[in-house]
């Protein structure tokens, strides 16, 4: 059978590090038909707008997509591209693996899954100035919606995810304590659904300073975590860098009518077109598209392959020390995968 996947090639070194990616898929075995789409500032150049409707109907038919990193033009009235999928897509789960890959690293037993509520809470965007007297901009305001649906979905997402790959405790992080509301339906639901799965994941639960504490003291102790959409941006840009940073971690975008997996980083203008970039993130969003698909003994040989190149093998990148091409790189996982 073949795979029929919507492929963005992104901006900056998006088109390097997705060419090398491919190949690696490739040499999993498995066939593909790639549909090449363009967004960001590939789609500005060429079409005048940053997300064209035919990239929007290949993803929607497709269902499934793999995307490069996008340059966000700033000071321009273009909105976000990755704002404007995850409305699109309903794409209700991000999902960050953090997992120690290169000894040597601040910790050598991380093993992390962030499920972050991708589509409410203060992220929703209903703000505003109150003017008081002549000051138009005296006060802000933002309103933070938080839905039981929405929070049942995230939460029961992150303990389906625990039973179907093998981990054994799921931490729900909230602020329950002070935002009794927004924060408090959250937890409230998340025992609940918590309670459904006793016997078969454990679970508990922790406030979020507290937990962004413990990440850096001990963070060994989690294993699957579920939060918000605002606690999620920010704990999962700490877990990336419990790991060893942006070269290294990936991402999937989980929603109702399609899937989008692409690194955490951007498009890296500084060395864009040099053949240096690492690829291992996009790789391992790859890997995570394979689980996603079912493939899930073809998605852990291609982690495997990407932990060996770098440890065994010691070939790297330069943000890993190494000197090793964009190229170079791929085509020692490729030879591993293969
Ligand atoms: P960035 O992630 O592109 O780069 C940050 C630093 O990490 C740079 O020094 C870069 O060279 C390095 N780096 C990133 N990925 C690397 C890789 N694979 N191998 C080696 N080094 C790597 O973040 P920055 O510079 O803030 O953003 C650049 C552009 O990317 C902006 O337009 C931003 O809006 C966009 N962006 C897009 C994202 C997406 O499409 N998902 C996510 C984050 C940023
Ligand atoms: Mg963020």
């Amino acid at each position: 059978m073949t795979y029929d996947v919507t492929l963005i090639h992104g901006d900056g070194i998006g088109p390097e590090i997705t060419a090398q990616t491919v190949k690696v898929l490739e040499a999993t075995g498995l066939r593909f038909h790639w549909d090449e789409e363009l967004a960001g500032m590939a789609a500005v150049d060429a079409t005048g707008t940053p997300l064209p409707d035919a990239t929007v109907e290949s993803i929607r038919k497709n269902a499934l997509a793999l995307k490069g990193p996008l340059t966000t033009p700033i000071g321009t009235g273009f909105r976000s591209v990755n704002v404007g999928l995850r409305k699109e897509f309903e794409l209700f789960a991000n999902v960050r693996p953090a997992r120690s890959l290169v000894p040597g690293g601040r910790f050598e037993n991380v093993d992390i899954i962030l499920v972050r509520e991708n589509l409410e809470g203060l992220y929703i965007g209903v703000e505003h100035f109150v003017q008081i007297g002549d000051d138009p901009r005296a006060v802000a305001e933002s309103m933070a919606i938080v839905t039981r649906a929405g929070c049942e979905r995230i939460i029961r997402y992150a303990f389906e995810y625990a039973l179907k790959h093998g981990r054994k405790k799921v931490t729900i992080v909230h602020k329950a304590n002070i935002l009794k509301m927004v924060s408090g339906l959250f937890l409230e639901v998340g025992r609940g659904v918590a309670a459904e799965y006793a016997g078969r994941v454990e679970a508990n639960d922790m406030i979020v300073d507290n937990t962004a504490m413990q990440l850096v003291m001990r963070p060994e102790q989690f294993d699957v975590m579920v939060t918000t959409n605002m606690f999620g941006d920010i704990l999962s840009d700490e877990v990336s860098g419990l790991v060893g940073g942006l070269g290294l971690a990936p991402g999937a975008n989980i929603g109702t009518k399609a899937a989008i997996f692409e690194a955490v980083h951007g498009s890296a203008p500084d060395i864009a077109g040099q053949g240096v970039a690492n690829p291992s993130a996009q790789m391992l969003a790859a890997a995570m598209m394979l689980d996603h698909m079912g493939e899930l003994d073809r998605a852990q040989r291609m982690r495997d392959a990407v932990a060996d190149t770098i440890v065994r093998d010691n070939i790297r990148t330069r943000d890993l020390g190494g000197s090793a091409s964009t190229e170079e790189f791929g085509r020692a996982v490729a030879r591993r995968v293969a």
